[in-house]
């Protein structure tokens, strides 16, 4: 893996949706790291953005509430920038549904002006957009790698699909060097919990602990090898949906869970089996998931006990 830490060390980093999960994650490790950090985040109450998820960092972060459908704003907010984390998103696969054109103002049309105003402001500063395996749709064969044809099952799939390949198209054809990550199913202390708008469906699954989703957005910023790639995140650990409810009991010490018929509007959408294929970032940039999925469990339990207040 490079020596991804001293590109971040005084560098000017922006991360749209950084009051959420994992840009709140990304938020803190780049404080460690020694970034001038502005998180810009609409915090519109539906999503995952909770200023609570920089409790301790506030005061090493630059606090920008402005939606980035607001082209005004991003034309302002990405100057001067030396990283652009572009993790602001609409995530709710049923919302997409129920209200299509809100998710392709935000997943779609928003990245393009985004990208507009890095073309137009700041052509030199480098991109990471958190693409999803969403875009694959049902799965025609296991483990999913990124040759795999995209054929998203939903709204959100097509729109996030759309907001991946202008990221590649401004690095190929403007030199804006953008690269995406295709994250799985993502989990850890600050994900949203109050509803089930951020959750998982399929029968069997692989999981990524937020701490190496973030060092895979890391490594990638600053590698140079990344540009115009698109890579997937996934895990060696595959679980089924009711030996990950019988985990999360285990490692919790208590509670119980049932089984349930799967509700209709969710199964016309769900993509059923999903794992990927994540040999492609680990030659290219040396990164592997470290955090096993019991030990993650663990550490996302001990978080919500002791922040419940926050995060229902
Ligand atoms: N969590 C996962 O399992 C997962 C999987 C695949 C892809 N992703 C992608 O990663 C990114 C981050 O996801 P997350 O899990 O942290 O979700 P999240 O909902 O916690 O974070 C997204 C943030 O974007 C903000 N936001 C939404 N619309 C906005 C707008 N119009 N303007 C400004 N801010 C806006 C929200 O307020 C929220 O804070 C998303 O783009 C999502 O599609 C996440």
């Amino acid at each position: 893996m490079n020596d991804y830490a001293s590109s971040f060390d005084g560098a000017n980093v922006l991360i749209t949706g950084g009051l959420g999960f994992i840009g709140s994650t990304l938020a803190r490790r780049l404080v460690e790291l020694g970034a001038r950090i502005t998180l810009v985040d609409s915090l519109i109450p539906i999503y995952g953005g909770n200023l609570r998820n920089i409790a301790a960092i506030e005061d090493c972060v630059r606090v920008n509430i402005a939606d980035v459908r607001d082209e005004h704003s991003m034309n302002y907010l990405v100057q001067e920038q030396n990283f652009l984390f572009n993790l602001a998103g609409q995530t709710s696969h049923l919302d997409s549904m129920r209200d299509p054109y809100t998710d392709l103002e935000i997943n779609c049309r928003s990245q393009l002006s985004i990208l507009e105003a890095c073309r137009k402001q700041n052509p030199r500063l480098k991109l990471v957009y958190a693409s999803t395996r969403q875009i694959y749709g049902k799965p025609d064969y296991l483990p999913v790698d990124e040759r795999h044809l995209l054929h998203p099952v939903d709204v959100n799939g097509v729109n996030k699909m759309a907001g991946e390949w202008y990221h590649i198209l401004y690095n190929n054809v403007y030199g804006i060097r953008a690269c995406a990550l295709r994250l799985t199913n993502t989990y850890g202390p600050r994900m949203r919990v109050k509803d089930a708008r951020q959750t998982f469906l399929g029968i069997c699954r692989d999981f990524n602990y937020v701490d190496d989703v973030v060092m895979a957005l890391l490594v990638a910023a600053a590698d140079p090898v990344a540009a115009g790639q698109i890579f997937n995140l996934g895990s060696d650990e595959t679980i089924n949906l009711r030996d990950l409810a019988a985990l999360m009991v285990e490692v919790n010490g208590a509670g119980h869970f049932d089984m349930v018929p799967f509700p209709t509007d969710r199964k016309a959408i769900d993509i059923g089996d999903y794992y990927a294929d994540y040999r492609l970032i680990q030659g290219r940039l040396g990164w592997r998931p470290k955090v096993a999925l019991r030990e993650g469990l663990r550490r996302t339990l001990a978080f919500y006990r002791a922040e419940r207040e926050h995060y229902w």
